[in-house]
């Protein structure tokens, strides 16, 4: 059996490292060059735990890596892993699937195999039907179902857990027309993980399951920062003792209630733009998902005017940010909201000092040298005016009080209460607990 992945991001490398680190035929496709390069060599493109361990293991099998999408004609089944970004309106923007699906037809013209198309990459409701079928027949002039199999197959791995997501789903969705192909890819899915809940059903509910999962964990995290900016009101309220009791409810659970800055990264913000876009065009005024963004456009807000209530004026304060990776266990700084912070305070004219363990390169590619780069935490502390924890790293809940008296100012402003439990010697200001503004 031959696995194709097409586009090697988050959801197609950790896919290819996997599936090839067991011993199965993959061939992992990319039009990006410099990635390919990295990606040959055993060298993962972003940081992701365990990911390189296993391509390393992968490559030392049958796993190959190329640009050249005629390999895929010997494939049964072919993942298509590609993004699918935002355009300026928030709408979903479909061209790089489009281009994927349309060089996979004709590609398909040309073959004797009858592959399973699988599409992992997010998109709106209706894409499958609408966009990528005809795309696929009209370029192979085959018939989806009878010549190949197309199936809707959306991921909900997250990143810095993206090895362990796939490796051991809660769920797989098929999407698609109850076919023998659809029989062959359940088969496929029951043998890679024995004992997970399969859902089979058509390509527009699973398209739309995803988007119904990710603005589900956005309205559990607007939720809580709204809770918590409440808390902030009432001396002495600790809107972590709220999450975690509520969250022993099972008919609400714990997870994705912790407050914070608001959520960030690749897919959360830009799958609720897309849904709220997609919904305005059925007619639907999608008013609760408009709060949950409204509510976390805001969260960053409360950050700033803490910020401006303990310093004054801006202009040249010397403020660090902890943290500019959008959560811990990644590199990755897309849609991070301490990105955002830094941009509204160099408005301000403040001068920046940042850390993070793993997202300094990253963050230097949009600064430059308008910022500057502590290589230690002790370094960021040394006669800064103002910190801010932003990413809740686990080196950051060491802190103490030796760092905290290099300051030149001892203004802490925690958006993760990493530090909520400690004496220390600092003017300290945590989002979610009342009464010490
Ligand atoms: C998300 C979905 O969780 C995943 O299922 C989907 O496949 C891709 O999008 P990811 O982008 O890796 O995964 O990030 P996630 O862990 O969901 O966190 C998103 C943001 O929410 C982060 O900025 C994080 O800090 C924030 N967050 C998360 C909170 O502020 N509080 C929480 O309780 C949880």
């Amino acid at each position: 059996m031959k696995i194709g992945i097409i586009g090697l991001g988050f959801v197609g490398l950790s896919l290819t490292s996997v599936l090839s680190s067991k011993g199965y035929d993959v061939i992992g496709i990319d039009v990006d060059k410099e990635k390919r390069e990295k990606i040959i060599n055993g060298i993962s493109p972003f940081f992701e735990p365990e990911l390189e361990n296993l391509l390393k293991k992968g490559l030392k099998k049958k796993l190959k890596i190329s640009d050249d999408f005629s390999l895929i004609k010997d494939c049964d089944f072919i993942f298509v892993t590609v993004g699918t970004p935002q355009n300026t309106d928030g709408s979903i923007n479909l061209s790089i699937i489009k281009k994927a699906v349309t060089t996979i037809g004709e590609i398909l013209k040309r073959s004797k195999k009858k592959p399973i198309i699988l599409v992992k990459s997010t998109v709106i409701p209706g894409t499958m039907r609408k966009n990528v079928l005809p795309i696929l027949e009209k370029k192979s002039n085959k018939k989806a179902g009878k010549d190949f199999g197309l199936i809707s197959n959306p991921e909900f791995l997250q990143e810095s857990t993206a090895i362990k997501d796939t490796k051991f789903p809660h769920v797989i969705v098929l999407g698609g027309y109850e076919t023998e192909f659809m029989k062959k890819a359940k088969k496929l899915f029951m043998k890679l993980h024995p004992n997970v809940p399969i859902i089979i059903t058509n390509h527009q509910t699973a398209e739309m399951i995803k988007y119904a999962n990710n603005s589900f964990l956005a309205t559990k995290i607007s939720f809580i920062n709204q809770l918590s900016n409440i808390c902030q009101k009432i001396p002495g309220a600790n809107v972590d003792d709220i999450a975690k009791t509520i969250g022993l409810d099972p008919r609400i659970g714990k997870l994705f209630l912790s407050a914070g800055p608001g959520y960030g990264g690749s897919c959360l913000p830009k799958d609720m733009k897309a849904l709220i876009n997609f919904a305005n065009t059925t007619g639907v005024n999608p008013t609760l998902l408009n709060a949950v963004e409204q509510i976390n456009t805001k969260q960053l807000e409360q950050i700033i005017s803490i910020t401006k209530k303990k310093l004054g004026n801006l202009k040249s304060k010397r403020i660090t940010i902890l943290g500019t990776a959008f959560k811990p266990g990644t590199d990755d700084i897309r849609d991070s909201i301490a990105i955002e912070l830094i941009k509204k305070l160099q408005k301000r004219k403040a001068n920046i000092t940042i850390h993070d363990p793993k997202s300094m390169k990253n963050t230097e590619k949009i600064f430059g040298d308008k910022i500057k780069y502590a290589k230690t935490i002790a370094d960021a502390f040394s006669k800064s005016q103002c910190v801010i924890i932003m990413t809740q790293w686990k080196q950051y809940s060491k802190i103490n009080n030796n760092n905290i008296k290099k300051m030149e100012k001892r203004i802490i402003i925690d958006s993760r209460r990493i530090l909520a439990e400690k004496e220390l010697v600092a003017d300290y200001q945590a989002i979610g607990i009342g009464n010490n503004q």
